[in-house]
């Protein structure tokens, strides 16, 4: 399957940054009624990184970049635009894309934030194959990063136990062949479950009805239950969309690459629809859910391990909070 226009587009390189401390799941038993093998069982995690006080969006996005444009053979002042994926920047006003692209010296290129929380990373990937397909650029970064750790409220088993921090990123390029990258994509959200999953600042930010929720006002609370079983539907429609729309057969794609909220969320797809595990990455025992920054991390690691081979489909799909959700087919 082609997608239209007369040109295609090519992930040049990626790269990833992760704060050094990890918090494993014994660290957190010390801190919150929980155990190893709950979290284990419930998750499939192990251990997440956590940003120190030096770590931010800011500096973790721009370590990631670095090394994608590195990997891609791409200079900073090439690139046309520099989309920040992120629900936990340091300042609203500027963007982090504009911080990153003073850091890395990328001139004039277009910053933005884009804030679909999980779904960011591929929300953007979508935007900037569309935007260099259509010809209004060349090369475009799309950097995933969060230090959601803080915005939890440690005390909060059910909350913290499953973030992590970190970035991932990718570089994007023109190619000449129409049937490179994105093949077919998927962007959409229902705001009327966006009370699921929310990070009020002030009491102005309380939907009504959860006026006495216990967890203290700018931390993240989060209604897991409901999410769980939206994104088990989700995922499952997402994935048998894409492979409708584009004639693909199950064994035909060559990674199922999923946004790491869940294990259990992921192996519901698995069974469902019969895909084949070895297909399906997984690395949220070492990392926990890092939202926006979960896929371009998974991206990152299966490249670097030379695991995505040129002409093999691979799948994209993630949901976060908003609630939004996103899917891509991209040919390497
Ligand atoms: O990236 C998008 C954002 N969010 C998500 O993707 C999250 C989606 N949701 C989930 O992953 C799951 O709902 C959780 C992992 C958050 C929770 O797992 P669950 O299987 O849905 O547990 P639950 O909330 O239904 O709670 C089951 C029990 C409860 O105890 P009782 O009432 O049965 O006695 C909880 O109090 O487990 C208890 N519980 C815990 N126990 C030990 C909840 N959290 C913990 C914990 N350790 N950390």
């Amino acid at each position: 399957m082609t997608a239209p226009f007369g040109r295609g587009t090519r992930i040049a390189g990626t790269g990833r940054a992760l704060p050094a401390e990890v918090v494993t799941n014994a660290d957190l038993e010390k801190i919150v009624d929980t155990s190893d093998e709950w979290i284990v069982q419930r998750t499939g995690i192990r251990a997440r990184h956590r940003a120190a006080e030096a770590d931010t969006v800011f500096s973790l996005g721009r370590d990631a970049l670095l090394k994608a444009l590195d990997r891609a053979g791409v200079r900073a002042d090439q690139l046309d635009m520099i989309i920040v994926a992120t629900v936990s920047g340091e300042m609203l006003c500027p963007s982090t894309a504009a911080r990153i692209s003073e850091a890395v010296g990328a001139g004039e290129a277009a910053v933005f934030d884009l804030a679909a929380a999980c779904s960011g990373f591929l929300y953007g990937l979508n935007l900037a194959d569309t935007m260099i397909r259509c010809g209004r650029a060349e090369r475009v970064a799309i950097i995933g990063v969060e230090v959601l750790t803080r915005l939890v409220d440690w005390n909060d088993r059910t909350v913290s136990i499953i973030f992590g921090d970190g970035a991932g990123a990718a570089v994007v390029v023109a190619d000449p062949d129409p049937r490179k990258g994105c093949v077919h994509q998927t962007m959409h959200g229902d705001g009327r479950m966006w009370r699921t999953l929310y990070h009020p600042k002030c009491d102005r930010d309380v939907p009504a009805g959860d006026e006495a929720n216990p967890i203290r006002l700018g931390h993240l609370r989060m209604h897991g239950r409901e999410i769980y079983k939206f994104a088990v539907t989700r995922f499952q429609e997402a994935i048998q969309d894409a492979l409708d729309r584009t004639g693909l057969k199950v064994g035909d794609v060559q990674q199922y690459i999923c946004h790491q909220s869940n294990q259990r969320i992921i192996e519901s797809a698995v069974e469902k629809l019969k895909l084949p595990p070895e297909r399906v990455y997984v690395n949220i025992d070492r990392y926990g859910n890092t939202s926006a920054a979960s896929i371009p991390i998974c991206l990152d690691e299966l490249y670097e391990a030379g695991r995505i081979e040129a002409g093999k489909p691979i799948i994209l799909v993630a949901f976060g909070a908003g609630v939004t959700w996103a899917s891509c087919v991209w040919n390497p």
